[in-house]
């Protein structure tokens, strides 16, 4: 069986936390896009985990994780990372593989990510790894693959120094590498993760061009990025937070304040922990945004939503969430393709009773209090697509699942 789980915002809406939490029945976890601009975050007891590169079913230690075809792949980001997962006890060997057809980062990437960054009018607030010079270079076809790390023949276009610096990870990065679609042919009847990175908002296509990713975030990308194909996978989840965050520039139109100087923002960061973890940037911080929600649901056929950060809203007495946006005075309920648009978009807000109570030790969903319960039956009428897991913390064990997605 095979289920895709994409962020349905615009990223760190707990995807390693629920992948992992998903991971227990799984054997296969395939990451299929981005690279080290991805943070993700898995809390086991007093063990706090940061994955950039790595699938989130690697901690478990009998698990098979691999970074797939449509990413990008900074090998010293890869190799710290691995080399860190050591020093805490987790031993990668002979179950972490990366799919040959995957793309490299290579040094000067970073480097001409920072520099067209500084060069633009309205940056985009990149990440500076390189991202979007890799898929640049994949597409217009002078990118270098696993596959083509030792033939000298496909190298001979690159820099002298690219080639230095290929000849010295090439061994490393060979030894990981495998053909992913025999790989999970052969493995076609075990349960496989396919993790998204990003969020549907930051896809290439689907997103909020410019201010987007370069990779497929949404949940195409696990087919067309992952080795298998569209009508192999059986589910797709999509994980949003009770509010929005956003991390970088671009419209926001339920953003609470542009200067995030507001008392909710400031709550909202403190007790979600609202900071980037690849940069440490402070995340912009907004009500629920249903109308892009609702958008994502249908651009991904999102079979089944993941609510997480539902306790960041316990003490509350009350809260708003985005059900329309106005434009030039036109209601509009869909999520439009111009930016200017967007940017202009006033969020017309729904207002819901808070519940007052901590919901972080809560496993049964009918323990949740009446007042939560309420939101996520708007949300699944508003998106017409079921909430089946809520995450009430970020710990592994902090997760209440009202339909497992591994039941058919
Ligand atoms: P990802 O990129 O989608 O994996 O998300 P990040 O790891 O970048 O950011 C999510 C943050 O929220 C991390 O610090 C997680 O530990 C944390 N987290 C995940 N789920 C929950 C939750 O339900 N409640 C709270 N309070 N924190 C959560
Ligand atoms: P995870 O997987 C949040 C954002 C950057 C920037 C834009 C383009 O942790 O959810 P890039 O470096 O990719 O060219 O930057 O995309 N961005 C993310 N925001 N979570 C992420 O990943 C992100 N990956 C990229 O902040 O606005
Ligand atoms: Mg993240």
């Amino acid at each position: 069986m095979n289920i895709t789980v994409i962020g349905a915002q615009w990223g760190d809406e707990g995807k390693g936390k629920i992948v992992d939490y998903l991971a227990a029945d799984a054997q296969i976890i395939v990451r299929f896009s981005g690279g080290a601009n991805a943070g993700h975050t898995i809390v086991i007891g007093n063990e706090q985990f940061a994955l950039h590169l790595v699938p989130s079913g690697v901690l478990y230690p009998d698990k098979r994780v691999i970074l797939g075809s449509g990413m990008v792949i900074d090998p010293e980001a890869l190799f710290d990372e691995l080399a860190m997962l050591e020093s805490r006890g987790i031993n990668w060997n002979d179950r972490v593989f990366i799919s040959d057809r995957a793309h490299l980062v290579l040094p000067r990437y970073r480097e001409m990510d920072r520099q067209m960054e500084a060069a633009r009018k309205r940056p985009i607030g990149t990440t500076g790894r390189g991202i979007g010079l890799a898929y640049s270079m994949k597409a217009s076809r002078d990118g270098v693959r696993l596959a083509d790390l030792s033939d000298e023949d496909r190298l001979v276009n690159l820099e002298e120094k690219d080639i230095e610096y290929i000849k010295k990870w090439r061994g490393r990065l060979l030894a990981l590498a495998i053909d992913l679609p025999s790989f999970l042919y052969n493995h076609k009847n075990n349960y496989t993760l396919f993790e998204g990175a990003q969020g549907a908002l930051l896809d290439l296509d689907s997103g909020t061009y410019p201010f987007v990713s370069s990779g497929m975030s949404g949940a195409a990308g696990a087919a067309a990025q992952g080795g298998i194909g569209p009508r192999k996978i059986d589910r797709v989840l999509g994980v949003f937070k009770a509010y929005s965050t956003r991390v970088g520039n671009g419209p926001f139109p339920s953003e609470f304040d542009e200067h995030s100087q507001s008392s909710l923002c400031q709550f909202i960061r403190d007790t979600g922990r609202e900071y980037g973890v690849t940069t440490g940037r402070p995340r912009r911080c907004g009500y629920l945004d249903l109308v892009a929600l609702r958008y994502a649901c249908l651009v991904n056929s999102i079979d089944s939503l993941v609510l997480t950060h539902l306790d960041v809203y316990d003490t509350l007495d009350d809260f708003e969430a985005c059900v329309a946006y106005k434009v030039n005075g036109k209601l509009l309920e869909y999520f439009p393709a111009g930016i200017g648009d967007l940017a202009k978009a006033e969020p017309v807000l729904r207002k819901f009773k808070g519940w007052n109570k901590a919901v972080k030790h809560t496993r049964a969903y009918e323990e949740l209090p009446m007042e939560a319960r309420e939101y996520i039956a708007f949300i699944e009428e508003y998106c017409e697509t079921p909430v089946d897991i809520v995450s009430v913390g970020y710990e592994r064990s902090d997760t209440i699942v009202r339909k497992s997605p591994w039941t058919r």
